[in-house]
């Protein structure tokens, strides 16, 4: 099983942005947690942050036959990119959608998601957790799936 997990824009500035929203995490201790949750699950990932929509549509393009999931934060583009919806429409690979904070408490611009529709779901509202529970949900789904398969 092998998982992609995208972080959106602005993501790499956690641990100082916003701390009062975002808390005192850092991207980098969640990546560790993520790679310690994988590694006891014997699962692979890959992890990337990019502040460029183009870039995050191109590492969608490029999972087709190599990730069996994506976990995704798009940060700010949640609420803006059509191109990443069709990106993961177009990709057909099945799709997390985590945010930190619970952004249908925030202003109402967040609490629109072009991503969720194509998603299997969301995670929203639970800091680092939101994230470590986006892999546990891909790891469910994908077993789940498999199962139905065979
Ligand atoms: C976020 C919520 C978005 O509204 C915001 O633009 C972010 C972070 C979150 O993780 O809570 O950058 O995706």
């Amino acid at each position: 099983m092998k998982i992609l997990v995208l972080h959106g824009p602005n993501l790499n500035l956690l641990g100082t942005r916003e701390t009062a929203v975002y808390g005192s995490v850092t991207l980098e201790s969640i990546n560790q947690e993520l790679e310690r949750l994988a590694k006891a699950e014997g699962i692979r990932l890959a992890i990337h942050q990019s502040n460029a929509e183009g870039e995050l549509v191109d590492w969608i393009q490029k999972a087709i036959g190599d990730f069996d999931a994506l976990i995704i934060n798009p940060g700010a583009f949640t609420h803006t990119s059509i191109a990443l919806r069709d990106a993961i429409a177009g990709v057909g690979i099945p799709t997390i959608e985590v945010h930190l904070s619970n952004i249908y408490r925030r202003e109402e611009f967040r609490q629109h998601s072009y991503i969720a529709g194509v998603a299997v779901g969301q995670i929203s509202g639970f800091g680092l957790d939101s994230y470590t529970l986006g892999l546990r949900a891909a790891m469910a789904h994908l077993k789940r799936s498999q199962a139905v398969k065979t």
